[in-house]
Formats: structure tokens, sequence, C-alpha cells
């Protein structure tokens, strides 16, 4: 289906650099924070020799200020406006792997109507594994400053579950390393190539 992902210099999944052809034309990385969107994000970028970007990363440049400060100051409904505005944005470039923020594709439509030449996949976790990755300091991530973050934590998961499953492809990285998940992407990508969603 014209869907071919080479090998160049005859690298393989942990040494060279694969190139995906159109029309798969970046991928989006989705999931709750701790995922660990950044992490895979640009060990993936750097396999495919594509750019990397943070959706967060480029709303706090943008913005001038931290994601905390805008908040604190502006509201989680201003963050939210400029957190789509970024990710619109983002989403118009091409050879590119993006990771969202965790909130981004929990609201309807998001997911379901990506613009063409788009994958999305969802990096799964569970409750222990988030609050052991966040370390306790949740003071950047304002959403879990509350007095029991775990039940934060729970109820958020619940809610956003049924928004992340409608990535095309989901990966588990609770018992695997980022290098791991990284492996496994480009091995779907190259064996699953039939099997690529409609995108
Ligand atoms: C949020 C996740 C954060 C950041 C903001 C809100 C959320 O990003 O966008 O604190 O709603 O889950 P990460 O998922 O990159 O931590």
């Amino acid at each position: 289906m014209g869907r071919t992902l080479t090998t160049a210099r005859g690298g393989s999944e942990t040494s060279g650099p694969v190139r995906a052809s159109p029309p798969f034309r970046r991928i989006l990385l989705v999931g709750f924070m701790g995922s660990g969107k950044s992490t895979v994000g640009s060990l993936l970028a750097d396999a495919l020799e594509w750019e990397y970007a943070d959706a967060d990363d480029v709303v706090e440049a943008s913005a001038g200020r931290s994601i905390a400060e805008i908040f604190r100051v502006d509201g989680e409904a201003r963050f939210r406006e400029l957190e789509h505005q970024v990710t619109t944005g983002l989403l118009e470039r091409e050879d590119l792997v993006i990771a969202t923020g965790g909130g981004w594709p929990c609201r309807p439509g998001r997911l379901s109507s990506l613009p063409a030449g788009t994958l999305s996949v969802w990096l799964r976790v569970e409750v222990d594994r988030i609050l052991e990755r966040l370390g306790g300091d949740e003071t950047c991530r304002p959403l879990l400053e509350v007095d029991d973050p775990r039940a934060r934590v729970d109820e958020l998961l619940t809610e956003r579950a049924p928004f992340y499953e409608l990535a095309h492809w989901s990966v588990d990285t609770e018992t695997h390393t980022p290098k791991d998940i990284v492996r496994e992407l480009l091995g779907r990508l190259r064996t699953d190539e039939e099997r690529l969603p409609e995108l």
C-alpha cells in the first residue's frame, strides 16, 4: 500500500535510523502524566531521524511562563486553550514525534479527528507507577497538587481511559524501559505495515 519503512544504512532497531514514508507523517504520543511520553518521544524521533516536540514545553515557551504559573494565574481553562492552539499547530508539521500533555486527548473529537497522516500511540501506565515516577513531586503538575494525589490520579485515569483508548495503538509502559518501547514501536512499524490503521 505504499507504506514502506526502510532501514537506512542497514541499521537494526537499535542502531540505524528508520525512515517512514507517507502517508504516515507524524506520531502523536498520548497518555497520563508519568507515562514516559517525553522520554519515549525523543528516543523515537532520534530513531526515525525526525524532530521531536513536547507540547508542554511549547506552551511554556510561547507563554513565557511555566505551566504551574499559567494554571495559578490564568486558570486551567486558559491553559487548555493554549495547549489546544499549540497542539493543533504541531499537528500541521511533518516528520515529527509529538508528546501531548496528558489532558489534551481527553475531549470529544480530539483523537477521533486527527489530521491525515497522524499515527496516535497510547502509552499505558497504572496508578502505582505514575506515583512512583512522579516521585511525590507534584509541584510541576498542578492537577496533582491535592491532599490525596493517589485518589486524584485514580479518578482522572478512570475518566480519561475511554479517550486514550481511541489511539490507534497502545503500548504497556509498566514493565518496559523507554528503549524497549521504542524498539517495540519500530518493530510494529516495520512488521505491521499492512496493518497500519487508515491514516
Ligand atoms: C496535564 C499534564 C501535564 C501538563 C499539565 C496538565 C494533564 O503534562 O500538560 O500539567 O492534564 O494531565 P504531562 O502529561 O506531560 O505531564
